[in-house]
């Protein structure tokens, strides 16, 4: 066993983040290596990876041509810096996001994770105001039940209380539209729900309120992950997409679960036909493999800020690490393998078995609604009395310690998104697995 994965005997120094530190530290779930669609822990037990590490791994683990490219990128340059210089990369892995990117959305920003391309997003949206002579308009308008990271701009827009509440009060001039999930009606519907289109215009309504002039943008995740997947309602998206240009608001979709695969498409704007003003993205574009965020630009927002004397910097705004050769060669290797393998096509493919076998586990204990879209799937429990998050809570570490399966949990809901490689033997596995520790907990 290499030196990496020996046990560690001390846990105590490591605040682990978004995480339950005391009881992990009493009975650790501690993982050692990873191979396409499992992890292993230090001990060489197997799990099948339900997850995607954290819905980033959309490649599956390991894949040797991303490592490669990795190795081979750290040993030719570390780093290069990128204000005022560029590397070869940054420019061609640019340019293959925006290929993969629908209409005009042309140009790259990027950035080192999800919560950065949130905030970089909403700044463009603010100084493209500016730019073109409209700086009153400084209102976000996120959504209730949205996450959007931890930045304070995330969190502002954000519609997550527990991620809000502790942390002042973040960006004054925020409004949110409301959640667009129902349980009433759409508890156990498969895919995008039918009821909540009319949801969008309450758009109108924040508009009355605010006047349309005081607006910048509206962000919002085709499909909120981290509150236990609410895939957007049929007609919603391209609701707001008509309030936006009705109003001259910017519309910002946060893909950094959606991008890459996840809803069987390069991003979530193409299954919907929608194109927002800027996608950000993270997570799957290096599949995981080196931290990498970004937003995708609309020709338009661009050029507005490529105005002034040509020395002068147009945005002031960058990351030290903005297009890190190492992720920039992760990234290249990443969509090789996703143009390569069609992997994208085999989440489509893989949609509707996904789809059958998470609806089975209808009338498990405790089972009150099953959500599913693309390769992205809720099973919400209902929570124990005076404990909300526990039953999930303990779903998670039953899966992990005696159910082989690695889960997410977003409260009491039990969260499946595999990597995007998985065939029907992998889904008949977790499935199963999750129904073994659903029971089991009771
Ligand atoms: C929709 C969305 N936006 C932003 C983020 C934040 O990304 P990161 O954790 O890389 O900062 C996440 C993370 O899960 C996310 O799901």
């Amino acid at each position: 066993m290499s030196q990496s994965v020996q046990a560690p005997n001390d846990l105590e120094s490591y605040w682990m983040p978004f995480s339950s530190n005391r009881s992990f530290k009493t009975s650790p779930r501690m993982i050692g290596s990873a191979r396409d669609m499992h992890y292993f822990t230090p001990e060489g037990r197997k799990l099948i990876d339900a997850a995607a590490g954290l819905w980033c791994v959309n490649a599956g683990h390991g894949r040797p041509s991303i490592v490669k490219a990795i190795q081979d990128q750290a040993a030719e340059m570390d780093f290069s810096p990128p204000f005022q210089y560029g590397h070869p990369q940054a420019f061609q892995l640019a340019r293959r996001i925006a290929a993969l990117a629908p209409g005009d959305l042309d140009h790259v920003f990027f950035t080192c994770s999800g919560s950065e391309a949130v905030d970089t997003a909403l700044k463009i949206a603010l100084a493209y105001h500016n730019v073109t002579g409209q700086g009153a308009r400084q209102r976000l308008i996120g959504r209730v039940r949205g996450y959007h990271g931890v930045g304070f701009g995330g969190i502002a827009v954000g519609g997550m209380v527990a991620n809000r509440k502790f942390f002042g009060l973040a960006l004054p001039a925020v409004d949110h539209l409301p959640t667009t999930y129902n349980s009433t009606e759409q508890a156990f519907s498969r895919g995008e729900p039918e009821w909540g289109a009319h949801l969008a215009n309450e758009l109108e309504n924040i508009v009355g309120l605010h006047d349309a002039s005081t607006i910048a943008a509206v962000i919002v995740e085709p499909m909120a992950g981290s509150t236990g997947v609410l895939p957007a309602p049929v007609g919603y998206l391209q609701r707001l997409r008509q309030i936006c240009d009705k109003y001259g608001l910017l519309l910002i979709f946060d893909e950094v679960i959606t991008g890459f695969g996840r809803l069987g498409h390069a991003f979530a704007a193409e299954r919907y036909g929608v194109v927002p003003d800027m996608i950000c993205f993270a997570k799957g574009v290096t599949s995981g493999a080196v931290p990498m965020g970004g937003v995708i630009v609309r020709g338009p927002v661009y050029d507005a800020f490529m105005k002034g004397p040509e020395h002068a910097v147009e945005f002031m705004h960058g990351y030290t690490y903005s297009g890190h050769p190492l992720a920039c060669a992760a990234g290249l290797a990443a969509l090789d393998l996703y143009e390569h393998e069609k992997i994208f096509a085999n989440a489509s493919r893989m949609e509707k078995p996904f789809e059958e076998a998470v609806h089975s586990l209808k009338g498990l204990p405790g089972v009150v609604d099953i959500r599913n879209v693309g390769i992205a799937a809720a099973i919400e429990l209902s929570p124990r009395a005076n404990a909300p998050g526990k039953r999930g809570f303990e779903v998670m570490d039953e899966a992990f310690h005696r159910q082989d399966v690695l889960i997410r949990i977003a409260g009491d809901a039990v969260v499946i998104a595999p990597p995007l490689i998985l065939n029907e033997d992998h889904i008949g596995e977790i499935v199963d697995k999750v129904g073994k520790a659903i029971r089991a907990v009771g």
